[in-house]
Formats: structure tokens, C-alpha cells, sequence
């Protein structure tokens, strides 16, 4: 069997294409611009890339694009003041702290800053809830984006063996949540599962989620499964020269095709579709917010 290939890129421009007509009507009907603020710390150049994707894709849906970049030797009492500043801003609807943050600051404080109703990577505490019960609100960009992408594939999950590999709070865990939601058998597997290669053979839904460059083999997984990588790692590349490097995902993605019904390729997969659902989720709480 040879993959499907999976293009997220493709499924990220139509969702960010029905986002823009939604803003319109929110802007047109109710006379609210929906505001996202993206906020900074250090310059991580991969953050800085993300970051800066995130305020241009903002912008391209008509959305306000508020970024806020600040030094990496910021102090946590600053960062928090921000986050304050940016709660009482009622032209600001969505807030985002992009994540890691400098190691002298403690994360969980600053997410716990932050409004959950503008919380639009729900991560505090209050929209983790939400998400476990099955109230409305934002869910997690990365998560909502693998869960988009499953169901375009296969339509219903009902009844499928899906296994997470990594059990983070960003991915993992918030995964576990929709794919239970939407009735299928789950599995979150870590670094410490045993016989993992065989913990992923059962799985009809494989998302990897673990941050090591194509840990998973392709003889872990089973005939006809559909595989979504959210890893984004760079590794070496020699062949395309001294020094340089490329994307891989957690999927040994060539060897998996082989046996897979369909995979998300790195990149072009997972990625694009995160910051889509960081939209998705702007309009969700401005549209909450004003009631
Ligand atoms: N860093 C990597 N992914 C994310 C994300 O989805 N949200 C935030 N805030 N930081 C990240």
C-alpha cells in the first residue's frame, strides 16, 4: 500500500478561507473585529518563525494582529503585567503566550494569568475542564487540528483503536480528550510505555506526538492506518550541503506510506493547521466575549 498523503497546507487555507467570511459577518453584523495578541519572550528562532506566521495568517483573515516581543531577560512580574494589560484590553479577544518561555520564568503562572475567555490555546486551567466535560470553548490548536484532519479522512471515529505517543499537556493529554469525545478506544503511550512498538501496531489512529526525529518505524504500524505526525524536528542534512538542515517529523514518514492508509507529511501537515485553529479559536471567543 502506498499512503495517502494528507495536506494539511491545502485543508489549513480552506478553514482559514470560511474563518475570513466569518470575521466579516462578525464585523459587519455585530461590529466586532475579532483581536489576537501574540506575545514574545527571547528570540528562539523557531518561535520567532511561528510567531511571526501567526500575526501575518491574523491579519490575512482581516482579524486584529496584536504582537508583543519582548527581550529574553524580561522579568516574570513584566510578563505577567502584560498578560493583566492584555485582560482588561477589550479590543484584545485571543491571547497567546508562546510557549517555552525563558526558564527563569515559571510557565504554569503566567498561563494561569491569563482570562480564560481569552485563552485561545486552552491551556488554563478552566478550558482544560471545559474540554474534559464537554463544555463549549476554545480547544487546543494542535489537538483540534489532528482531530479536523482524522475526521475529513474518515469521517466517523466511533470505535477506533487510536493510540497518542506523548502524554504533554500542549498535545497529548487534550488529545486524549477529543478523541474520546468522538468515541473512539484511546491509548496514550510515553516514554516509559513498554513494547511500544507493539502498543502502536494495534492502533487504526496513530498521532505522534513525542518530539524525537522518526522514532516511529514504519514496521509499528498496521496495515491501513492512518498516521498524523505532529512532530516538528531539524536535523542534520548533509546531502543538501555542509551546516545544513531539514524538517522531520516523529514518523519515519517514507517507511510508514508503505503500510498506512494515509499520513500527514512534515511539513505541510500538522503545522499549518495549528495556527488555523488559533484563529478558529479567536473567533470562538470573541464571539463568546460579546455574548
Ligand atoms: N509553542 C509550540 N506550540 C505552541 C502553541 O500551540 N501555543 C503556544 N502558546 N506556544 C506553543
Amino acid at each position: 500500500m502506498t499512503a495517502k498523503i494528507i495536506d494539511g497546507k491545502a485543508f489549513a487555507e480552506n478553514l482559514r478561507g470560511r474563518i475570513a467570511g466569518h470575521v466579516e459577518r462578525l464585523k459587519a453584523e455585530h461590529g466586532i473585529t475579532p483581536g489576537l495578541a501574540v506575545v514574545i519572550v527571547g528570540e528562539d528562532p523557531a518561535s520567532q518563525v511561528y510567531v511571526s506566521s501567526k500575526a501575518k495568517q491574523t491579519a490575512e483573515v482581516g482579524m486584529n494582529s496584536y504582537k508583543h516581543e519582548l527581550p529574553a531577560d524580561t522579568p516574570e512580574a513584566d510578563l505577567l503585567a502584560l498578560v493583566h494589560q492584555l485582560n482588561a484590553d477589550p479590543a484584545v479577544h485571543g491571547i497567546l503566550v508562546q510557549m517555552p518561555v525563558p526558564r527563569h520564568i515559571d510557565a504554569n503562572k503566567v498561563i494561569e494569568a491569563i482570562d480564560p475567555a481569552k485563552d485561545v490555546d486552552s491551556f488554563t486551567p478552566a478550558n482544560v475542564g471545559k474540554v474534559q466535560i464537554g463544555l463549549p470553548g476554545p480547544v487546543s490548536c494542535t489537538p483540534l487540528g489532528c482531530l479536523m484532519l482524522l475526521r475529513e479522512e474518515l469521517g466517523s471515529l466511533e470505535g477506533k483503536n487510536a493510540v497518542i505517543v506523548g502524554r504533554s499537556n500542549l498535545v497529548g493529554k487534550p488529545m486524549m480528550q477529543l478523541l474520546l469525545r468522538d468515541n473512539c478506544t484511546v491509548t496514550v503511550a510515553h516514554s516509559r510505555t513498554k513494547d511500544l512498538p507493539d502498543v502502536v501496531r494495534r492502533a487504526d489512529i496513530v498521532v505522534a506526538a513525542v518530539g524525537r526525529p522518526q522514532m516511529i518505524k514504519g514496521d509499528w504500524i498496521k496495515p491501513g492506518a492512518v498516521v498524523i505526525d505532529v512532530g516538528i524536528n531539524r536535523i542534520p542534512a548533509p546531502e543538501k550541503g555542509e551546516g545544513k538542515t531539514r524538517l522531520v517529523g516523529d514518523v519515519d514518514t517514507a517507511a510508514a506510506a508503505e503500510v498506512a492508509a494515509a499520513i500527514t507529511p512534515v511539513p505541510g501537515g500538522v503545522g499549518p493547521m495549528t495556527i488555523a485553529c488559533l484563529l478558529a479559536n479567536t473567533i470562538t471567543t470573541a464571539s463568546l466575549i460579546n455574548g
